[in-house]
């Protein structure tokens, strides 16, 4: 097995936090050291659930500005071309689209490389990875969805990592510095293995916001799990 990358990034996904309070969550947060915030969008539609709009995204902005971390958007959003503007001028930094609701994803692709913004892809648990391969040379990151999108708190689908391990070599293969982005269940438990399956994002929602602990325990939980013991 491969050497994991020396640094992982951990992207919390600010909406497994307090509804009410997500601007001083996602202070919390940034301050016990991830310099990455995930973004959850959700429209009812794509996905069974709704979430927040590009409204909440400009009101986390200057909350990451302060800590010179990114915006990492996640559109679970059926025709997220009619939203990439949106989000753009609310002041994502990455914005990234599920292959499954793009029927021209090449279009939407350059639609986010104008605005400035990464542009990221994702593919829902059972969406093979060739559905990727005419788009990986454009891409800035990918994202391998290990729960089925639309809550956290689900339990990882087991089968993601050899997902993982798949897309690091095509990655590989073109020569491609993407990111390689797991997002759903990602825990202590799993977050090594993750790592030396390729990925070098991990988007982490439950094990940062939830349980009894505080929110600087739960990331000193995760990054100790990445810590290769010798
Ligand atoms: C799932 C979202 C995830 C989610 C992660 O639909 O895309 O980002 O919030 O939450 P956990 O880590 O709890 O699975
Ligand atoms: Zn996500």
């Amino acid at each position: 097995m491969p050497a994991p990358p020396k640094t992982p990034t951990l992207a919390p996904s600010i909406i497994a936090a307090d509804p009410g309070r997500f601007a001083a969550c996602a202070d919390e947060v940034l301050r016990a050291g991830p310099n990455w915030l995930h973004v959850d969008i959700m429209d009812g539609h794509f996905v069974p659930n709704i979430t927040i709009g590009p409204d909440v995204v400009r009101a986390l902005r200057p909350v990451v500005n302060e800590h010179d971390a990114r915006l990492d958007v996640h559109l679970m959003i059926e025709e997220p071309q009619n939203y990439i503007s949106d989000f753009a001028d609310a002041g994502a930094d990455t914005l990234t689209v599920h292959v499954e609701a793009c029927p021209h994803l090449h279009r939407v692709a350059q639609q986010i490389r104008a605005t400035g913004c990464d542009v990221g892809v994702a593919v829902n648990p059972a969406t093979p990875l060739g559905y990727l391969d005419g788009i990986l040379p454009f891409v800035d990151l990918t994202l391998v969805m290990s729960v089925n999108p639309g809550f956290s708190g689900q339990r990882f689908i087991p089968e993601s990592t050899a997902k993982v391990q798949r897309l690091r070599r095509q990655l590989n293969a073109l020569g491609s510095s993407a990111h390689l982005e797991i997002d759903g269940g990602v825990s202590p438990s799993n977050a090594m293995e993750l790592i030396r399956a390729g990925a070098d994002v991990l988007v982490a929602g439950s094990a940062v916001f939830g349980g009894d602990q505080s929110v600087a325990q739960n990331i000193e939980a995760l990054r100790s799990a990445l810590t290769l013991k010798v």
